[in-house]
């Protein structure tokens, strides 16, 4: 991309964290008379340049809704495909990482992973952290989940009441700020389950263009909104 194009949507301490769900994979495929796994591979290249994009333009922290607690219900065949993809970004996921010099950190419920595929997560979680920003993968994720998840965490510690501070502490996403914006690609008006407690204050932005499609222009269109928003968080 052009250095000068690059420096037009610069961002400031404003906009720290931008979470997508990337949803119009399948959707993008059928339109071409492709299968829906068609729309999953071109997602996940999708995936990788908007989320080096976000780190060009100056986004600390980008989380991704790769696989819900919910997308298991998908046919096999599909699930299997999005699997494939998964492990074969993995596979990448250290080099890649280390190119754009990004920590990774894949978050969600990931007891349900073979112990192999958790180790190589785990790898590629510590060997990132030294890098400056942050790519959360949302991956068997669930936002109710995760709160159950958290909160369990403090009654195994002895809790008998908890606050809303501890909660946030023990949540995947602890690492990172709360997201400052949610862009949901593929024309639904929902969250489906996504950061649900990390939302609360969140702006959002939703589009039409299926995720396959998303590209420079829709991002600088999400990050212009944001900046016309009144954030009050409550107050006036
Ligand atoms: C939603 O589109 C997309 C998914 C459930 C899977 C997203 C997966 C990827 C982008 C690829 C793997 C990701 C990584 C991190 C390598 P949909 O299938 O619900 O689309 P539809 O609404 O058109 O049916």
């Amino acid at each position: 991309m052009e250095e000068a194009q690059k420096q037009e949507i610069c961002v400031d301490e404003r906009l720290q964290h931008i979470a997508f769900i990337m949803d119009g994979n399948g959707r993008w495929a059928k339109k071409r008379g492709m299968p829906r796994e068609y729309g999953h591979a071109v997602g996940a290249k999708t995936f990788e340049r908007v989320t080096r994009f976000c780190g060009d333009i100056g986004i600390s922290t980008v989380t991704v809704y790769a696989f819900s607690t919910e997308n298991w219900r998908r046919p096999q065949h599909e699930v299997r495909a999005i699997m494939k993809i998964f492990g074969e970004y993995l596979n990448t996921a250290r080099k890649k990482a280390d190119e754009n010099r990004v920590h990774v950190v894949f978050i969600g419920d990931m007891s349900i992973f073979p112990e192999n595929i958790r180790e190589q997560m785990r790898t590629v979680d510590v060997e990132t952290a030294q890098y400056p920003t942050t790519l959360n993968i949302a991956v068997n994720y669930g936002g109710r989940d995760e709160i159950v998840h958290a909160v369990n965490a403090l009654l195994d510690e002895g809790k008998t009441h908890v606050t809303e501070e501890e909660i946030s502490s023990r949540l995947y996403t602890a690492h990172s700020p709360m997201p400052d914006l949610i862009v949901r690609t593929g024309g639904e008006l929902r969250l489906s389950n996504f950061l649900l407690w990390q939302s609360a204050y969140a702006e959002f932005y939703f589009c039409d263009t299926l995720w396959p499609d998303m590209g420079e222009a829709e991002i600088r269109a999400a990050v212009e909104s944001f900046y016309q928003r009144k954030r009050r968080f409550g107050g006036v």
